[in-house]
């Protein structure tokens, strides 16, 4: 049963860093994504671990056993790419036997494998047509077939669902789950959709310039990002920057920048001190407008964007600072109004100020 280890693995092209002393450990049956900005290195680290791109550093093992000189064909792996990458000549039939036939499996088993994973993708039927024949959707359906089809333990998938409507996309990703789940695969999946992510991992890792930024489920990546730089690439994020002004009984006091509005977090007991400069990330839903009130962050509303379920309102500072929240639909928020921004004091992640301009540390 497949575990994946990358150990110190490193790789460049040129100046271009693709990976750097990347350690990561997959347990067997795991569902793995990675997710990072584009040209992070998500797929450089995916070929990695085929045996497609060789590290100029560092080792591969998988099951515990040194693969890093073994050929991609000995790894025992299943690709999944975003175009396909169905042989087109080949019928749905041909194209999920083909592994087992260049394997020389003989006919009866070659047969049942693939009638089972026809069958586990919902295809039973299809087996005479040809890929121009199926929609997007299902020709990513045969290439999981086939990428399953040689008794594979783990499925390696880049950016799977990248060239689906929205629709598909959202129903794919649960079958392709329930599908690792039940067939107790190991995977891991690379995208750069943290929706996505969030909704079909066991695990998230997220990357930045060839450097995992944190591992964690999607839940602890979400709610305890590790680096502004996750606080802002996963979900929506609102972000203030200011200085410690007061430390009691739980709390920090944050005078932010620009003004002479103040801010209460809650005190996580990360060692900031009065005078430190900070950054607090609160996300938009845990964000309400209230009656202005001396004291409190105010503002103008902005903009008042229709959604259908919701609507997402943007507010203006006094100090220039832009805050989203979202609010439903029938509420009487309107551009122009006056309000103040209200969250609970434990709603928050506080971050030491990076020293450079917040718009550098959030880039990818
Ligand atoms: N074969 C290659 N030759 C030169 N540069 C490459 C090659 N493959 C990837 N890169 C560069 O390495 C970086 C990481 O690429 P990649 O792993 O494809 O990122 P991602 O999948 O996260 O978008 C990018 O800057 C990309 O341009
Ligand atoms: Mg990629």
């Amino acid at each position: 049963m497949p575990t994946v280890e990358l150990v110190n693995v490193s790789k460049r092209f040129g100046r271009i860093i693709a990976a750097e002393n990347v350690n990561l450990r997959i347990e067997d049956g795991e569902y793995i994504t990675v997710v990072g900005p584009s040209g992070c290195g998500k797929t450089t680290t995916l070929r990695i671990i085929a045996g497609l791109v060789k590290p100029d550093k560092g080792k591969v093992l998988i099951d515990g056993v040194d693969v890093s000189a073994a050929p991609p064909e000995e790894r025992g792996i299943g690709f999944v790419f975003q175009n396909y990458a169905l042989f087109p000549h080949m019928t749905v039939w041909e194209n999920v036997t083909y592994g087992p036939w260049v394997r020389g499996w003989d006919e009866r088993r070659m047969s049942e494998v693939a009638r089972e994973m026809l069958n586990l993708v919902n295809l039973s039927g299809r087996e005479d047509a040809y890929p121009r024949e199926l929609s997007g959707g299902m020709q990513q359906r045969v290439a999981l077939s086939r990428a399953l089809a040689t008794e594979t333990r783990l499925l390696l998938l880049d950016e799977p669902l990248g060239a689906l409507d929205a629709k598909i996309r959202v129903e794919l990703r649960r079958e392709i789950r329930k599908l690792v789940k039940d067939l107790g695969v190991t995977a891991i999946h690379v995208t750069h959709d943290t929706e996505e992510a969030m909704m079909v991992s066991d695990r998230i890792v997220v990357m930045r310039r060839g450097r995992i930024e944190q591992v964690g489920s999607p839940k602890e990546i979400y709610l305890k990002p590790k680096t502004l730089f996750v606080a802002g690439f996963v979900g929506e994020m609102n972000f203030f920057e200011g200085v410690v002004t007061e430390k009691s009984s739980g709390t920090i006091t944050v005078k932010l920048e620009g003004g002479r509005d103040r801010i209460v977090v809650k005190d996580e007991d990360n060692g900031f001190r009065r005078g430190n400069r900070v950054v607090v990330a609160v996300r938009p839903e845990n964000i309400t407008l209230g009656n202005v009130e001396e004291g409190s962050p105010q503002g103008v509303i902005e903009d008042v964007l229709f959604l259908g379920s919701m609507v997402k309102v943007t507010v203006l500072l006094a100090n220039g600072v832009r805050v989203t929240t979202y609010a439903l639909p029938y509420s009487s928020v309107k551009v122009g109004d006056r309000v103040s921004i209200y969250f609970d004091p434990s709603d928050c992640n506080l971050f030491a100020h990076p020293g450079i301009p917040l718009t550098e540390a959030l880039k990818g």
